[in-house]
């Protein structure tokens, strides 16, 4: 069984696929930290992110670049999100994300475009959302706890700039699939959010 799982920026889509991957005894990869390695890499180049050719480039990124802790910040999130609107990068993602969905045993992947475009054929989609507010809450937290000095409402403001370019851009753009079922965790603690995917996803195994 393949199991996409998309969503927006700390929509809770990474602790939902790795739950679901523990649950169902499934294999597990996180698409950002793809474009997070390429981010990073552009930027250990001293090279620019807009620029289509530089980022190429990066994405011949070494494999050990995906332990690096520098990986999880929002700086490099926000580099991860400019990368990853040339085609040229996605396209040379591809083959890594969808080789990995195809293993056999199958696997879960969470992204933006994985429903979508890398593996439409997957059996269980799921679209995880929530409330700006929310997720700017919970980075909030997740970031004071690891002592960084932010504000609630700069987070909020990224979060925002963010969607809006992950959104907006014109090559696999972050929408819902067709046949995605959509799971909102604004009002939903991390064990409800959880059972809902969990429950989402025996649903679908059990009608196919
Ligand atoms: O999920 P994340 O925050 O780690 O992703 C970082 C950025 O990478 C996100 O802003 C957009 C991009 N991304 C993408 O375009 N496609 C994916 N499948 C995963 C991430």
């Amino acid at each position: 069984m393949i199991i996409a799982v998309d969503g927006p920026t700390a929509s809770g889509k990474g602790t939902i696929a790795k739950a679901l991957a523990e649950h169902f005894g499934l294999p597990h990869l996180d698409t950002g930290l793809l474009y997070r390695a390429v981010g990073r890499q552009v930027f250990l180049d001293g090279r620019d992110p807009d620029n289509s050719g530089d980022a190429l480039a990066a994405t011949s990124f070494p494999d050990t670049l995906l332990n690096d802790p520098h990986l999880r910040s929002e700086k490099t999130g926000g580099l991860a999100s400019r990368v990853s609107v040339h085609p040229a990068v996605r396209q040379a993602l591809y083959d890594r994300q969808r080789s990995f969905a195809t293993q056999p045993g199958g696997a879960v992947l969470d992204g933006r475009d994985i429903g979508t475009v890398i593996v439409p054929e997957a059996q269980a989609k799921l679209f995880i959302t929530a409330s700006v507010e929310a997720r700017a809450q919970r980075r909030f937290h997740e970031m004071r706890e690891r002592g960084a000095a932010v504000t609630l409402a700069e987070i909020a403001e990224d979060l925002r700039r963010r969607d809006d370019r992950d959104r907006n851009r014109k090559v696999a753009p972050l929408v819902p699939a067709a046949d995605a079922m959509v799971i909102d965790t604004s009002a939903l603690g991390k064990e409800e959010a959880i059972a809902a995917a969990i429950e989402a996803v025996e649903h679908v195994r059990s009608a196919g």
